[in-house]
């Protein structure tokens, strides 16, 4: 029964989901959440659960090797849930080498140390690796992702989430250690960074300024609420069999200047403005690099062996979100604030 565990990345966006998720319905583990802080992370995200007994934040670097050792050495885990990383593929054209040093190295050095501190008795432990769909590329108008299409990442983000998991299953097939994986679509909800698409866009329309549409807004995303996605990791990390893959995701395809236009409207209802107001803002700029056309993933293995299925429909997580954000104008004015309009201003001032 794992009964300590680390979650890394816990005060980012998913990662605070799954850390409220554990630490609420399994008052008998601990839960030690490991995270550096970057701009993605916020301890804010956690405010609600910070005082339980079953919860401890620690500050660190999943690429500092002996503090990890340290930190392994202390807790002796019975079991990891990796969600530390860079996620925004954006950043990632800007500063490729970050998502290696973190996502490539970080995961070795967390797998390196499962090893190394695992190896008299992987009885009852587990590394789960939380991936993404970004990693099998882009897909034409037809088709879908499953969990045996094979490896095409594309961006220097998905590249570096593609090669964290063959690390992965290198460290299962080579030392046998428990690990297992899954790749997850889009996600959306509370607490997620305005750096992506629906957060930027709530943010914008809400303050009146142009929403960027990248290209001509035909790219195609498959949105998956962020709780359904963290009921999903609890599924696997508890059912999952080890070594292998799962495909998370929302049976949920949408353009995104249908998506930009559905939330336009729920932002007049909520906003009271006119029909046709926020719709204004749209604004199309200057294509992302190598944007990947379409993803789509096919979660019938997740469904069919574990019995997970999406709870929410669309329209109604997208309104849940909105009205989250409009009720937490203080967590978007704190994350937007200093280095948040730097990064605006070098991303969109010449789209
Ligand atoms: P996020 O950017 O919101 O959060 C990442 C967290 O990791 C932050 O709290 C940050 O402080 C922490 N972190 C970054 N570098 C670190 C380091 N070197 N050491 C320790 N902590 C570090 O990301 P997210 O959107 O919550 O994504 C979480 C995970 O899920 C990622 O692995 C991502 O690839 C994956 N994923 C995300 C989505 C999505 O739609 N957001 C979909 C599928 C998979
Ligand atoms: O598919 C899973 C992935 O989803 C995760 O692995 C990533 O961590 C997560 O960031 C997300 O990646 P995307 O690139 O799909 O998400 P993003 O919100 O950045 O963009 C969604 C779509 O909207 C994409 O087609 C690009 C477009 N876009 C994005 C931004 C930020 C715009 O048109 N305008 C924007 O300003």
């Amino acid at each position: 029964m794992h009964n300590t565990i680390l979650i890394t990345g816990g005060a980012g966006f998913i990662g605070s989901h799954v850390v409220r998720l554990f630490v609420n319905n399994y008052p008998h583990y601990q839960i030690i959440n490991l995270d550096a802080l970057t701009y993605a992370g916020n301890l804010e995200n956690l405010k609600d659960i910070k005082d339980k007994p079953n919860y401890k934040f620690v500050k660190g670097d999943i690429t500092d090797e002996s503090f990890i050792d340290e930190l392994f050495a202390t807790h002796q885990f019975d079991g990891v849930i990796h969600l530390a990383a860079e996620s925004h593929v954006d950043r990632s054209i800007m500063d490729p080498l970050a998502f290696i040093r973190t996502n490539v190295m970080g995961t070795a050095v967390l797998l390196n140390a499962a090893r190394k501190y695992w190896k008299d008795n992987y009885e009852g432990k587990l590394f789960y690796h939380v991936s993404t769909d970004e990693v099998y590329g882009s897909l034409g108008a037809e088709g879908f992702f499953t969990e045996e299409t094979a490896y095409d990442p594309r961006s220097p983000y998905s590249a570096s989430k593609a090669s964290s998991d063959h690390f992965v299953n290198a460290y299962y097939h080579t030392y046998h250690l428990p690990v297992v994986i899954s790749n997850c679509s889009n996600n959306y909800g509370s607490n997620h960074f305005p750096e992506k698409l629906i957060p930027l866009a709530i943010h914008n329309i809400k303050n009146n300024k142009p929403v960027p549409v990248y290209g001509k807004g035909e790219n195609v995303r498959d949105w998956l609420f962020v709780e359904d996605h963290a009921r999903a990791i609890d599924t696997i990390f508890h059912k999952g069999r080890v070594g292998e893959t799962y495909n998370i995701g929302g049976f949920n395809e949408w353009k995104n200047i249908d998506l930009i236009n559905l939330l336009c409207m729920i932002m007049d209802k909520k906003l009271q403005r006119a029909p046709g107001t926020s719709a204004k803002l749209i604004t199309f700029v200057k294509d992302r690099a190598g944007h990947d056309l379409r993803y789509a993933i096919d979660a019938t293995k997740l469904n069919k062996e574990l019995g997970w299925a999406p709870s929410l429909q669309f329209e109604e997580g997208l309104e849940k979100t909105v009205d989250w954000y409009l009720a937490n104008e203080e967590w978007l004015e704190h994350v937007t604030s200093g280095a948040y309009q730097d990064y605006y201003s070098e991303q969109y001032q010449k789209r």
